[in-house]
């Protein structure tokens, strides 16, 4: 049994989320029949959470490996699969593509779905560069078509706890975010660390700061196969919110702590641990100024530390019944394709900068 707790379409939507007018012709099915494109590391995990979805199907699979697809055939023996992608683009049977393969394929792959009718769902990040996001974003306007970009973390209970904190106003106005996300390989071949681990942090940043970023700082280096593999990026939001994200392939321990800072309250939270993955610490400082500057006050405040209960689902379980259901009801995702890239903006922004040793490039 799945350990999906929550019903997709009841979850909160982000700030960019709109209800569209229904279309002329209603959605005509009861399932949302997907082709997948990508049957590599993360594909299978597409496929998994594809399956036994009450709004939506996985009915085809494809990928250019053989390998690949007798895997597939292995774990799922009723399901299709075939080498070529037009094979999934051009079928009648498919109402939407996944496209789960690397990134500089990503634009390729979603043109053609769009052209051939098809509603896209893209891993991250969206698109090698913001031109071509664009146009992707157009193209499934003029169509009327759904995007929906995988920024799988906004469906966690971590993530969700946290936006709902933030929302509420319990951790009062932010002062930062600040993200150490580092571990041993898996090397890419075709992005550095930066388009491969950072989309993860910003697509959350996107999520709970909810403003547009100003400008980026970004220092990294290259050690083994032409590519980053360490790197540091520094994001400035309005109202002096600042944010710091370390990405790192070459680190000796895997580590996924994020410390999130407000005004009332902070936020601890250590992606690893079973228990007690958000903690939040009521604690703060305060300053009271009197005449002059020998008058500050400085106090520090240092009240309980709680762990909220957070929601046991599986993300991408989540994340595909919500794709289903969008199509479904003409919904716009809060993870669409405008959502895509301005992650890719920020992920550009950030290569400039690294390109010219860490100058300030303004968004
Ligand atoms: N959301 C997440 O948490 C998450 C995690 C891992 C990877 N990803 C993303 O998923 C995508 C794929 O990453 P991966 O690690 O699975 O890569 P991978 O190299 O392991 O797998 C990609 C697969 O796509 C196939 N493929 C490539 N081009 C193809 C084409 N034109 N037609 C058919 N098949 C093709 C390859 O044969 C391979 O099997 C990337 O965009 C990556 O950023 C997302």
């Amino acid at each position: 049994m799945s350990d999906l707790m929550v019903n997709p379409s009841s979850m909160s939507i982000g700030p960019q989320a709109q209800i569209l007018p229904l279309r002329p012709q209603e959605y005509p099915g009861e399932q949302v029949r997907v082709g997948v494109i990508g049957y590599g590391y993360w594909g299978p995990n597409i496929v998994r959470n594809l399956h036994g979805q009450k709004n939506v199907q996985a009915t085809m699979v494809c990928d250019k490996s053989a390998a690949a697809l007798s895997r597939a055939r292995r774990a799922y023996p009723g399901l299709e699969t075939v080498s070529d992608p037009m094979d999934i683009l051009r079928s009648p049977d498919i109402d939407a593509v996944a496209v789960i393969t690397p990134v500089w394929t990503h634009y390729e792959l979603a043109k053609m779905a769009l052209e051939n009718g098809k509603h896209v769902f893209i891993e991250k990040p969206f698109t090698s560069n913001s031109a071509q996001a664009e146009e992707l974003i157009n193209l499934a306007a003029r169509k009327k078509l759904t995007i929906m970009v995988d920024h799988t973390f906004l469906f966690t209970g971590a993530v969700r706890k946290i936006r709902e904190l933030t929302e509420s106003g319990a951790l009062g106005d932010l002062y930062y975010y600040d993200s150490l996300r580092v571990n041993l390989g898996l090397f890419q071949h075709d992005v550095s660390v930066i388009w491969d681990l950072a989309p993860h942090d910003l697509s959350i940043m996107d999520h709970i700061i909810k403003a547009e970023p100003e400008a980026v700082v970004a220092t990294g280096e290259k050690h083994l196969n032409g590519v980053e593999d360490v790197a540091f990026m520094t994001i400035y939001f309005p109202r002096n919110v600042i944010a710091h994200i370390n990405v790192n392939w070459l680190s000796p321990v895997k580590i996924r702590t994020t410390l999130i800072g407000g005004q009332k309250r902070m936020v601890v939270w250590n992606d690893l641990v079973a228990d007690e993955k958000v903690r939040v610490y009521d604690k703060g400082v305060q300053i009271t100024s009197g005449d002059g500057i020998r008058d500050l006050l400085v106090s520090y405040r240092s009240g309980d530390m709680w762990a909220p209960q957070i929601e046991q689902l599986e993300a991408l379980q989540a994340e595909m019944g919500y794709f289903a259901d969008c199509i479904m009801n003409s919904k716009t995702p809060f993870n669409d394709g405008h959502a895509g890239l301005r992650v890719v903006r920020m992920l550009e922004a950030a290569e400039e900068s690294i390109r010219r040793k860490g100058e300030l490039i303004r968004l």
